[in-house]
């Protein structure tokens, strides 16, 4: 039977199942093995790459980078596993590449690991040539990207997952646990963000051995991210990196899934952080010093949702700090904040006292890492980046729903232009699009219920 056919039958299976809380026995997984392309096989495409590689139910198919070097460097990963070699695009540097890359077929899915601005538009190619995607954080830049990208989804029903890993961290998957389970009474208020200091991501020195700090170039002098990342913090101001912290905190609070962000506000201190920077590290007339950066330091971003929480996200990538996201999971019977790796749960924890986490991490640990832990040992960020590719492959598979799903992704990732439209207009609060369209209402949680995926 035409395998197109097939995943078209699936999905619309799949749309109508998506109200039971269990994925079906019929989900069991159909195919052995998939064949995935990559796009984008830069810092990052070549973390997940080493996760395609490490698996034998996949088999990487073709490469496209429009950096030699990048590209290069993906191939020597290939060749030290022994694998085949991939068909490869762009060594010509032709950014519309990616294309020749879904017209010549063969492929189950893509990944797509490229700056910000690619991700809509290959997203979009890739659907409509009826090949599934993993796309990498953001799902598009303006709203109507994101609008643009859902209904491209809609009209191809060709899956599509966020690959949000930070929802497969470790702590954060047994608070999923301990969530589900009551621990913290009824959800009322929840945090996150991202807040690393990003300051020698978005400088180098252009060196391709170099690629953190050494230098304040970026824009056409810079290497890897700041050749293109800063330039988002010249233009914009708003929360640009969202789905890290908002990721889990949807998860918790059942976005799209019986709740729904309804309004939505952000406030940007300064900018300062970033131009300090260049003038320390290269000097006053180095001729970095010379842009006006955009972005506020400190971006804070306000929602509330429909069942009565707030959760509350911090971007902070412009100032020394260390890294944190920042979370908070607050209810009536208390708190988890990661920060200090505490809890507090009334009955349980001496009054006003913070306990150590991680004895009820261990009680609360998920399936999957109870399963995967020693899988995941040395992937990417603690183990999270086998699962979030595990994840993609095992659903693909399965031709079942993916566990970070359309509507997910766009909701998350629209957090951005909406920040920003909210900045722009003096704070203003802003109705949150219903990208859904009612059916948050009755749709029911998928994600991480078993130990599959
Ligand atoms: N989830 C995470 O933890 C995590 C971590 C790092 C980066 N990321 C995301 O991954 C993406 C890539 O980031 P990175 O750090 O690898 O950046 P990078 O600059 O190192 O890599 C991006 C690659 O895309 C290539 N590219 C650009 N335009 C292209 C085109 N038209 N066709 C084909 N290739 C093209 C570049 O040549 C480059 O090699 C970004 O969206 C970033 O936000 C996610």
């Amino acid at each position: 039977m035409d395998k197109q056919f097939n995943r078209r039958d699936f999905l619309t299976t799949g749309a109508a199942l998506a109200g039971s809380l269990m994925l079906p026995k019929a989900f069991a997984a159909t195919r052995q093995k998939v064949r995935l392309g990559m796009i984008g096989t830069g810092m990052r495409g070549q973390v997940l790459l080493q996760e395609l590689l490490r698996r034998d139910d996949v088999e990487v198919a073709a490469l496209c980078d429009i950096e030699p070097v990048m590209l290069g460097r993906a191939l020597k990963q290939v060749e030290k596993f022994n694998k085949p070699k991939p068909k490869t695009y762009g060594e010509d540097r032709d950014t519309q590449a990616y294309k020749r890359m879904l017209d010549a077929g063969g492929l189950d899915g893509v990944i797509i690991a490229t700056p910000w601005e690619w991700h809509a538009p290959m997203a979009i190619a890739a659907m409509q040539a009826k090949i599934a995607v993993g796309c990498e954080v953001v799902a598009g830049i303006t709203l109507q990207d994101h609008w643009d990208v859902l209904n491209t989804q809609l009209k191809s029903r060709t899956p599509y997952m966020l690959l949000e890993n930070v929802c497969f961290r470790r702590d954060v998957m047994a608070v999923l646990q301990m969530v589900r389970a009551g621990v913290f009474g009824e959800l009322v208020h929840l945090q996150g963000g991202y807040q690393h200091d990003l300051r020698a991501v978005k400088f180098n020195s252009g060196d391709p051995a170099k690629p953190y700090g050494g230098g304040v170039e970026y824009g056409a002098k810079g290497w890897s991210e700041a050749h293109w990342r800063t330039e988002h913090s010249v233009q914009r101001n708003g929360e640009l990196y969202p789905s890290h912290g908002i990721g889990p905190c949807a998860m918790y609070t059942n976005i799209n899934r019986g709740n729904r962000f309804t309004r939505i506000n952000a406030f940007a201190t300064k900018a300062r952080g970033l131009h300090d920077y260049v003038v320390k590290q290269g000097g006053a007339n180095h001729p970095s010093a010379k842009t006006t950066f955009k972005l506020g330091d400190v971006v804070t971003t306000t929602l509330a949702c429909e069942n009565g929480e707030t959760i509350l996200l911090q971007h902070d990538t412009s100032l020394p700090r260390p890294y944190s996201l920042g979370f908070r999971v607050q209810g009536t019977d208390g708190l988890w904040m990661d920060v200090n790796h505490s809890i507090h749960i009334e009955g349980k924890s001496k009054p006003h006292q913070w306990d150590d986490f991680q004895v009820w991490q261990d009680k609360y640990e998920h399936p999957l890492w109870k399963k995967y832990a020693k899988t995941a040992e040395g992937a990417g960020h603690g183990g999270m980046d086998f699962f979030v590719i595990h994840a993609f492959v095992e659903a693909l598979k399965a031709e079942a729903p993916m566990p970070i799903d359309i509507y997910d992704a766009v909701t998350w990732s629209a957090i951005t232009p909406l920040s920003e439209q909210s900045i722009a207009q003096n704070f203003q609060t802003l109705d949150f699009p219903d990208f859904t369209a009612g059916q948050w209402k009755s749709r029911k949680p998928i994600f991480a219920f078993d130990d599959r995926y």
